[in-house]
């Protein structure tokens, strides 16, 4: 490839993104202004992680950057024009909860943002492919209208429903939920990604992903679930769950995993394609396990609190069928499980937190 350009470049996805194509590409041009300390606190910055790139790899130009800003955009676009061959779309507010204290930025960063850049790609380089990180709030709540079972350490799902076996399809409805303000915002984005492949035919491909994790992620309290989590062991930081008996069920994607389903994707693109993209049955855990997990992996115990309040529209069970995708990509094969991840980010992390 020639240039990839990735949002978010300090953020979880986006650092992974820029580690793998730093090493493929001719050039990763990566756009960032740690909004994320802006977010959630300085605790939650991604600076060190942009630093660190920056000092890695030659290729690697970071550039700090609002994607709202539609001029600045669209004169880097303009700048490298024709040689961009990938865009990863990465930056974003991420947090579900976050997003009703201040709509109007959510909705700009998430929406308008996507728009910014979708717009730039169109008019400098439509043949680029064009990926984008939705997620599985688009769904809202209507995953917890499905029939449940509550088990010892998790919910699961009826074993007579159609999605025990793989997990929740790219067939369950958008409509008529609870989205959250968040969710509102990831399902215009979603719907401009789509358009943009469909309207303009353009390569665009939007990945609704489920938890997406590993030891790139600046955990934080609302955001960075496993990350968080490891950190909080690590650290002995008090953790709070909500709701659900502590039983809530997420799958996990190790960032290499999905940055490798990206990259499938880039090499033989769709015009708006969409898949649901997580851990799947392969990679998932409930809360109970995932703080046994850590507790296991640490060597110590895990200082957590319950609050009987879940988080408004919260999944109690959420497992992505990646069915679609491996369909049409079945060389993609995710590698690292629950255990696998969480040993990951435990290593990465300790040095860093406990420095
Ligand atoms: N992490 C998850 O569990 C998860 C799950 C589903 C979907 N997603 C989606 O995946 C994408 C990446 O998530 P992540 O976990 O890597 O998030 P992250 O917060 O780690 O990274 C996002 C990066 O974007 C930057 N950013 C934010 N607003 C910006 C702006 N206006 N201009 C430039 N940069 C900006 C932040 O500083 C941060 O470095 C997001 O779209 C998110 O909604 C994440």
């Amino acid at each position: 490839m020639r240039t990839v350009v990735v949002t978010g470049s300090g953020g979880l996805v986006g650092s992974e993104a820029v580690h793998y194509y730093a090493r493929r590409a001719a050039k990763v041009v990566g756009i960032d202004n740690d909004m994320r300390a802006a977010f959630f606190g300085d605790e939650a910055s991604t600076s060190w992680q942009s630093e660190l790139l920056a000092s890695t790899y030659e290729n690697f130009q970071p550039v700090t950057a609002d994607i709202r800003d539609r001029d600045l955009i669209d004169r880097l676009f303009a700048e490298f024009g024709g040689s961009i061959d990938l865009v990863i779309h990465a930056a974003a507010q991420p947090s579900h909860d976050w997003a009703a204290r201040d709509p109007h930025t959510d909705f700009s960063v998430n929406a308008t943002g996507t728009l910014v850049l979708l717009e730039a790609t169109r008019r400098h380089c439509p043949e680029a492919v064009f990926v984008f990180t939705s997620t599985n709030k688009v769904y809202g709540d209507g995953p917890n209208s499905l029939p449940l079972v509550e088990h010892d350490q998790r919910w699961e799902i009826a074993e007579d429903h159609p999605f025990h076996a793989e997990g929740i399809d790219e067939s369950m409805s958008i409509d008529s939920t609870l989205h959250s303000l968040f969710g509102a915002s990831k399902v215009a984005a979603d719907i401009l990604v789509q358009e943009y492949g469909r309207y303009f035919g353009m390569p665009t491909g939007v990945f609704r992903g489920g938890c997406l994790t590993g030891p790139g992620h600046s955990g934080t309290v609302l955001h960075g679930f496993l990350a968080y989590l490891m950190k909080c062991t690590v650290t002995d930081t008090a953790y709070r769950v909500f709701g659900h008996s502590a039983k809530q069920v997420r799958d996990n994607i190790h960032s290499t995993d999905l940055i490798a389903a990206f990259d499938a994707f880039a090499r033989e693109p769709r015009a708006g394609a969409v898949y649901n993209m997580g851990g799947g049955r392969f990679a998932n855990c409930s809360m109970l396990e995932a703080i046994a997990l850590c507790e296991e992996i640490a060597g110590r115990p895990l200082h957590w609190e319950y609050d009987e309040t879940a988080r408004i529209g919260d999944h109690r069970w959420w497992i992505s069928d990646v069915t679609r995708f491996r369909a049409d990509y079945p060389q993609w094969q995710p590698t690292m499980d629950i255990s696998k991840t969480l040993q990951s980010i435990h290593d990465d992390g300790v040095k860093r937190w406990r420095d």
